[in-house]
């Protein structure tokens, strides 16, 4: 292991923000992370930084878990369990899982970050969520460095939440995660809309794995930016769930607000069309913006510090509220 001193994570974020981590190292194996743990207190966990905005130097030592693998646990007719280690890019491993026709994953092509950040804030696009096909993870417990498996059950799932983000932030560092993936018969989710006109586009009736993660990578690419051309975390903002008065109120004024059902007293509302609404879209302040084809993406366009990214998402999150009297909420992680 080599330890590196007034370290840039500049490539390490997927922002591209030059912050400084006082110390850093990268962990290959689960032993190496041990080490590490056992030897420091003062530390600070980095998987694919792809979820979060660096508004400061990191005066800890930084650990980046970089363990690779992927191996198939378990088989049976229909479906397998395949484990893959946290380093793995989530991507990549998408891709394996289409090469091998393991299918659950193809609606999540093309997202950014590593494997063991996944379950982390369930992430979520076209119609699928990582709870979907998760089976369990294996988690190391930083006090203590012993190994912990925790099942679906006991991650607590919701919209781009778990309880790594809640009661057991910064207790667990995720080393590998297992997910149960069909090996026919597949389910392939195409209700999203944009899924379909994509397919119609390109003449398929019946698509295949590959067809529905190609039709992701083409929607992903007409509207998110790609980090390593522009910097930036996905969606900044989450979609703001509302009791349905607050909805009522807003669209008292907004007739047009568009809104999906959540329960009898809620209602989700996208956050992108609220920002867009508020006349944000596209904007420029230096070198931190707001993505020109989704209003939800903060984007760095060369020299932005994450101070000053932080600064429009305030601004942003300040005239939502005046103009609908609805609060938006970062989905990054502000360090
Ligand atoms: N909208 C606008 N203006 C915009 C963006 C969106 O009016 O600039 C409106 C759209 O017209 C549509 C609605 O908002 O009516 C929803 O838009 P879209 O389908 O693009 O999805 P989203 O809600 O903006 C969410 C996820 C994305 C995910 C897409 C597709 C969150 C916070 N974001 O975005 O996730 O790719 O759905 O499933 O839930 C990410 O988390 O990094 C991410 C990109």
């Amino acid at each position: 292991m080599i330890f590196e001193s007034d370290f840039s994570l500049k490539n390490y974020n997927t922002f591209g923000i030059n912050a400084k981590a006082n110390q850093f190292v990268a962990v290959h194996s689960k032993e190496e992370l041990a080490s590490v743990l056992q030897n420091h207190n003062d530390i600070f966990i980095l998987g694919g930084g792809s979820n979060m905005l660096l508004t400061r130097n990191i005066e800890k030592l930084v650990i980046h878990v970089a363990l690779k693998g992927i191996e198939i646990v378990d088989t049976n007719e229909d479906f397998v369990w395949v484990k893959a280690n946290a380093g793995e890019n989530w991507h990549e491993f998408v891709l394996y899982c289409i090469e091998k026709n393991y299918g659950g994953i193809e609606n999540l092509s093309l997202i950014p970050g590593n494997v063991g950040t996944t379950p982390i804030q369930n992430i979520g696009a076209y119609g699928v969520e990582i709870k979907d096909t998760f089976f369990c993870c294996e988690a190391m417990e930083i006090a203590t460095q012993k190994l912990v498996t925790f099942d679906k059950e006991s991650c607590v799932f919701g919209y781009r939440e778990s309880i790594f983000k809640n009661e057991l932030k910064n207790k667990y560092i995720i080393t590998s995660v297992t997910f149960k993936l069909t090996k026919k018969n597949h389910y392939l989710n195409t209700s999203y809309g944009a899924i379909e006109t994509e397919l119609n586009t390109q003449n398929i009736t019946s698509p295949t794995l590959k067809d529905i993660s190609n039709a992701v990578i083409a929607i992903r690419k007409s509207k998110l930016p790609d980090p390593k051309e522009l910097g930036n975390s996905g969606s900044f903002f989450k979609n703001p769930i509302v009791s349905k008065s607050s909805y009522e109120k807003a669209k008292a004024n907004y007739p047009e607000i568009p809104h999906y059902p959540i329960s009898d007293t809620e209602v989700k509302v996208p956050a992108g069309w609220l920002i867009e609404q508020a006349g944000f879209k596209g904007k420029r302040f230096g070198d931190a913006g707001i993505h020109k084809n989704q209003a939800l993406v903060l984007v760095n366009y060369g020299t932005a510090t994450g101070a000053e990214i932080l600064a429009v998402a305030k601004e942003i999150q300040q005239a939502i509220f005046e103009k609908f009297g609805i609060a938006i909420e970062a989905e990054v992680n502000i360090i």
